[in-house]
């Protein structure tokens, strides 16, 4: 599966959503994730993102998103359409720290 990484957070470009066969990205406030049990795996979503939030589980940065992936995927809401994305975006690109400051 493809997980959604901290450097989602507080950036939600959502060009990720546009491009799942299987529409198996939830939205939080601040963050998207993946639903590792409907993610088929096929790789799409990871070069759409600005951000580089996407990874591969086999990845060790990944790995300790998963679970946080599968746990929010089944209490926040489905997303299958780009909104739009926060206007400070940009600012929060690649900044250290993001999950204690703002998850949610
Ligand atoms: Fe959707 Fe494919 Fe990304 Fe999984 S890897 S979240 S199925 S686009
Ligand atoms: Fe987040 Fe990237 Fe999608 S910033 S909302 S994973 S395009």
């Amino acid at each position: 599966t493809y997980v959604v990484t901290e450097a989602c957070i507080k950036c939600k470009y959502m060009d990720c959503v546009e491009v799942c066969p299987v529409d198996c990205f939830y939205e939080g406030a601040n963050m998207l994730v993946i639903n590792p049990d409907e993610c088929i795996d096929c790789g799409v979503c990871e070069p759409e993102c600005p951000a580089e939030a996407i990874l591969p589980d086999t990845e060790a940065e990944a790995e300790k998103w998963l679970e946080l992936n599968r746990e929010y995927s089944n209490v926040w809401p489905n997303i299958t359409r780009k909104g739009v994305p926060p206007e400070d975006a940009d600012e929060h690109k690649g900044e250290p720290g993001k999950f204690e400051k703002y998850f949610s």
